[in-house]
């Protein structure tokens, strides 16, 4: 019977570049659709960004933008991404959406008349400077433990102690720099200390889906264990409830009746999937959104929901959202495929090696998506353990299984068939196909996909490939091709191997789509479905010209990624999250080309002249005004040095001193120092205007997204 599964990925936040550790979790869940679908099952596979919070609101505001365009820029990159790593989601939609607000606000009014919603006043960090409330990692001071200074509201970098943010010496706020004041406000609660939520919980986390699957996965249900602890144990433990609301200013949906007190983000974010769900619904018409969402109508029809995520976001996915979805009256997923985190080299990610890299500079490197899903595929095996991307291994794998072995079947028996026999099939050698038949089992690999463990499947695969090659060794239709007489033994061998090829493709294409379309293209056969039954390609089959199907990687092309990944300035301690300087740096690239072509026409300024001038991206972290001083503000500018500079504006008319603090900008940094009536200026700040400086106003520079205090402009 075919299986009709709702599959979503984890809604990736709309303030960052997608890496390839997110493609880690991502790969993993197209895989797997694929293989469904090939299956014969019916699969909507959905995904959205994440819109809403703190970071994102602070980061619009940052580069002087609405949250809106924000996360519409976003959406686009983020879209990209994914379609060119093959990750083809049948809707990308947004949680600022009306779906999400129609949806979140439907659990939000089931679980109030389930009696699970509370509200209490609570205190907590506000920044009297900037007006808000502060998230614990907005909050920055000395750790309690070791005294290490700007470490988080939350633990310490350091020591690794864990605290509350009102444990920290000297706090301050990451947002203005001000010293931050309790205040108390009053906040929403999901009762999860309720016991109805314990028990169910309890009994969701350990227990199986109607196909008796395991939900959790064996290391995540024993996570969930130590969270939720035993029935009638001594000390019984029980949940904390979940503070679900927030104050203005908050980038979300305001909760109804409750006016300056916004859904969390966190609330919103898994009900994402379904809003992403409906819209596509809505698009397609054919699908029957409440058999899929509404608890009895999808025991009724039957249908799964499967989450893949990553093993950081485990918490939110395995209490929070089943016990939403189940108080809500809604269905619980069926199932959650946690991964772990990437790791490069056996380190993590870092920005200073270059392994921090970001799915858009693989791709304009020139690097083959199919190349890293291939190797990620070898690498999962359907657990919660970290992956590790070995880049010499990488580069090695993907040369001898995918190069080596598998497309030099084709490539070597291809070009007889075109040359020799008109581009028509002979007869398979029916002992050579019957060997390989009894060789595998089509149900081993497709086990191995089932339970995501693509290690084994291409394990199995691969062993296919030897002993395809090994055939074709054995036959050497180079040498039957310049003997006389062979004619037929020659086209046997080409047609088996082919046929052999057309097979190792079939098993291969959940994970290489693209290559499996343009064999499918080659071998002039329509697309390629699951089959357990081996069929030879009939006698008189016309194949196309086998063009080139994939190149082997280099080493300098992996040191080239890397390069285009490494930041040379460490970031300012501060720096937010940002991404990889790849964008700047081919801008930069861009720059100097375009600079280095207009050398040559005199009236202008030579490369030389131009970088002369050391322009540095600085972040504003002090400004005031200066007493008796018209027109000028003291900027501190923070450009990676030991302390900030001192910079006196003359922008006093068109800018507010407490809106620039925390801000990027582009400074002058190797200006000679001068001593004003004020004190030193250090440096000089760009500002765009009128000819005559005076209408039309004044405006400093933003740079783009991503840029850190302390990057060189040129
Ligand atoms: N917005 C939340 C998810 C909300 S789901 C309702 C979020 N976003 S994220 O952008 O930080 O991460 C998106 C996905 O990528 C998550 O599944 C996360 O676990 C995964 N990963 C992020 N960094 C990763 C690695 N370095 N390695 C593997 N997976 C990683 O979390
Ligand atoms: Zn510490």
């Amino acid at each position: 019977m075919s299986r009709k599964i709702l599959v979503t990925n984890a809604l990736p936040y709309a303030n960052g570049d997608i890496h390839l550790g997110h493609l880690v979790g991502y790969i993993q869940g197209d895989i797997w659709v694929r293989y469904q679908r090939m299956r014969g099952n019916t699969v909507h596979y959905v995904c959205a960004d994440d819109t809403h919070g703190t970071p994102i609101m602070l980061r619009a505001e940052k580069e002087g933008i609405t949250p809106e365009t924000l996360i519409g820029r976003v959406h686009g990159e983020h879209l990209r991404d994914f379609t060119d790593f093959g990750v083809g989601f049948d809707n990308y939609h947004s949680t600022h959406s009306e779906e999400n607000r129609a949806y979140a606000e439907e659990v939000y009014k089931r679980l109030t008349a389930a009696k699970l919603i509370e509200t209490r006043s609570i205190e907590q960090f506000y920044d009297p400077v900037k007006e808000m409330f502060l998230p614990d990692r907005f909050i920055k001071g000395e750790c309690p433990k070791c005294g290490a200074a700007d470490q988080y509201g939350d633990n310490c970098e350091v020591c690794g102690a864990a605290y509350a943010p009102t444990e920290l010496k000297n706090p301050y706020s990451a947002v203005s720099g001000a010293k931050p004041v309790l205040r108390t406000s009053e906040h929403y609660f999901f009762r999860l200390s309720d016991p109805r939520a314990v028990a169910f919980l309890r009994e969701w986390t350990r227990g199986t889906n109607a196909a008796g699957t395991r939900r959790l996965q064996a290391e995540a249900a024993n996570k969930m264990k130590e969270w939720l602890g035993e029935a009638g144990q001594e000390g019984e433990n029980t949940l904390s409830d979940w503070d679900i609301s927030r104050d203005a200013p908050y980038f979300g949906f305001e909760i109804p009746g409750a006016p300056g007190k916004y859904f969390y983000v966190w609330l919103d974010a898994p009900i994402g999937y379904l809003a992403s769900f409906r819209n596509l619904a809505d698009k397609r018409g054919d699908i029957v959104v409440e058999d899929f969402v509404e608890a009895a109508r999808a025991e009724a029809a039957g249908t799964e929901m499967v989450h893949f995520i990553g093993k950081d976001i485990l918490y939110f996915h395995a209490l929070f959202w089943p016990a939403m979805l189940q108080f809500a009256g809604l269905r619980t997923p069926s199932q959650l495929c946690v991964n772990g985190f990437l790791t490069v080299d056996g380190a993590k990610m870092s920005k200073s090696r270059g392994t921090f890299i970001t799915a858009r500079s693989y791709v304009t490197q020139g690097l083959n998506p199919e190349w890293l899903r291939y190797y990620f595929a070898t690498k999962s095996n359907g657990t919660m353990e970290d992956v590790d991307l070995n880049l010499d291994d990488m580069i090695a794998k993907v040369n001898s299984d995918l190069v080596g072995k598998y497309v030099n079947i084709a490539s070597r028996c291809a070009g007889f068939i075109t040359k020799r026999f008109g581009g028509k099939l002979g007869t398979a050698d029916a002992a050579a196909t019957a060997a390989f038949k009894s060789a595998f089992e089509a149900g081993t690999i497709a086990q191995a996909y089932e339970e995501r463990d693509y290690g084994r499947a291409l394990r199995e695969i691969m062993h296919l490939a030897d002993l395809a090659n090994q055939y074709v060794n054995d036959q050497k239709p180079w040498e039957l091709a310049k003997q006389e007489g062979r004619e037929a033994d020659l086209h046997v061998v080409c047609s088996t191997a082919l046929t052999l090829f057309r097979d190792l493709t079939l098993y291969l294409k959940p994970v290489l789509p693209t290559l499996a379309a343009k064999v499918e293209a080659f071998l002039a056969i329509g697309t390629l479905g699951w089959q357990g039954e081996w069929q030879a390609l009939p006698a008189g089959h016309a194949v196309n010209v086998y063009a080139h199907l994939m190149t082997r990687v280099e080493r300098k092309q992996i040191d080239a990624l890397l390069e285009a990944n490494r930041e040379s300035l460490a970031p300012a301690a501060a720096a937010p999250a940002a991404k990889t300087a790849s964008s700047q740096q081919r801008h930069a690239k861009k720059q100097q080309h375009e600079a280095q072509a207009a050398e040559t026409a005199s009236p202008h300024i030579s490369i030389d002249d131009f970088t002369k001038v050391d322009l540095r991206i600085a972040r504003i972290v002090g400004a005031e005004h200066v007493d008796g001083a018209d027109k000028l503000i003291r900027l501190q500018l923070d450009i990676g040095e030991d302390k900030p500079r001192q910079v006196f504006a003359g922008i006093k008319s068109a800018y507010d001193p407490a809106a620039l603090v925390g801000r990027l900008t582009v400074m002058v940094a190797n200006l000679a120092p001068r001593k004003m009536k004020f004190g030193m200026s250090e440096g000089m700040v760009l500002a765009a205007s009128d000819a005559d400086g005076k209408t039309g106003g004044l405006y400093i520079l933003s740079p783009d997204a991503g840029a850190v205090a302390g990057m060189r402009v040129k």
